[in-house]
């Protein structure tokens, strides 16, 4: 069923703001989303009405906060299908959460000598805290590359697969191609080796259903603001297996058992990992902002963006000079692109002028864009308010952007 975008518009306050003068046009949700006003409500709501500290008071406030603050985990829970509400860890987002499972996980499970496998097209958000880590276990980082069209060369990846490969860490959809990774399949290879398998879900869970239990992937991380939630809160999914083997990220309150100068006991997982007083209002709002894309259906959401996104792509080919970083024919929600005509910088200036939103850069990908010889580029990206008058506009507008310059 066709998703009623105009009504899914007039949720987002912000989509009828003006830029110079000329109506928004936002390109730039793989950055971060626009947010609904049921998700500014509800924050609104619950400080006025609700707000206390979690997991502290006896008293009625706090009860309700609590009760807010874990329902928000269980929403999560069903989001992503993980198997218990104990699966799911609140992070700061999803940097945070890939740091937790390096600090945790990772320094207490690898050893000098071992391997873990990245991709070529992965955010320094999923290599930097591996280089970090590499400075106290000397493990080898090995790097699956993409091919010419930005897709994930699965006989490399194979070749790199052996007894000493621990972990396999890699997107779902990339930020810059926006290549849908085949990651079932990865981590069903990955586990055949016995690695285990963090997928960052970061641009996934955003576009797609994403079900844990049916990928079997040992770790799952996203964070909120992609989603239409408020900024501060991102998720970590761990099996529980591998959760309660794991050593605390942070120590505070909140998460332990007990405590006294002689030694402390951690408190089981997710509290472990939650140290200090949580982003309450931010898990709140990610909870609401999952019942609205639930609402409309993730499905739905997932088809609608594919068709924007084919239309984009296909418009961008045509037009001469323009040479998209990307061709996956599995491909969601991005387009990212030069031009032979505009510097990039020059480019999304003037698109401003146009009141659109785009991103220019690496995206925080920068060996991705030294692999396709180009520093920077221009980056359109989808989200489920995006209309079909929001691509041509953006056409027309790259077509503008031409004839100022040749
Ligand atoms: N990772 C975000 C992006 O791709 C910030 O723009």
């Amino acid at each position: 069923m066709a998703i009623d975008v105009e009504k899914i518009r007039s949720d987002f306050p912000a989509l009828s703001l003006t830029m110079h003068g000329k109506p928004l046009i936002f390109l730039d949700s793989a950055a971060s989303a626009q947010k609904p006003l049921c998700v500014l409500d509800v924050i609104k709501n619950q400080y006025v009405n609700e707000y206390a500290n979690v997991h502290r008071g006896v008293y009625r406030l706090s009860e309700k906060a609590t009760l807010n603050f874990e329902q928000a985990r269980q929403k999560v829970r069903h989001f992503i299908n993980a198997a218990s509400d104990k699966e799911i860890v609140f992070t700061r987002g999803a940097t945070d959460s890939i740091n937790l499972v390096a600090y945790t996980w990772a320094a207490s499970n690898l050893k000098d000598g071992d391997e873990i496998i990245l991709s070529q097209a992965e955010h320094h958000s999923n290599i930097v805290p591996w280089q970090i880590l590499q400075k106290r276990i000397n493990f080898k980082i090995k790097i699956v590359p993409v091919d010419d069209n930005g897709d994930f060369i699965f006989e490399e990846y194979l070749k790199l697969l052996n007894e000493k490969t621990k972990l396999v860490s890699v997107m779902h959809v990339s930020n810059v191609l926006g290549t849908v990774f085949p990651v079932k399949e990865i981590i069903r290879s990955a586990h055949e080796q016995g690695a285990v398998v963090l997928i960052d879900g970061c641009q996934g869970a955003t576009h797609m259903p994403v079900d844990v239990q049916d990928l079997e992937c040992d770790f799952y991380v996203f964070s909120g603001h992609k989603l239409y939630g408020p900024t501060g809160i991102g998720v970590l999914y761990g099996k529980l297996s591998l959760l309660k083997e794991m050593p605390p990220f942070e120590g505070g309150g909140d998460m332990i058992k007990s405590v006294s100068f002689e030694k402390s006991v951690w408190a089981e997982p997710p509290a472990r990992f939650e140290a200090g007083t949580p982003a309450i209002m931010q898990a709140v709002g990610l909870g609401h902002a999952i019942d609205y894309v639930n609402k409309i259906g993730m499905d739905e959401i997932e088809l609608h963006e594919r068709q924007l996104c084919q239309l984009l792509q296909g418009e961008m080919l045509k037009i001469p000079g323009i040479r998209v970083i990307g061709n996956s024919n599995d491909k969601a929600a991005v387009v990212s692109f030069v031009a032979d005509f505009a510097h990039p910088q020059d480019m999304a200036m003037i698109l401003d002028q146009e009141g659109i939103a785009v991103r220019t850069g690496h995206h925080c990908a920068q060996p991705l864009h030294e692999r396709f010889g180009v520093s920077v580029t221009v980056r359109a990206s989808l989200g489920v308010y995006n209309t079909q008058s929001d691509i041509e506009n953006f056409i027309k507008a790259v077509h503008k952007v031409k004839r100022f310059f040749t």
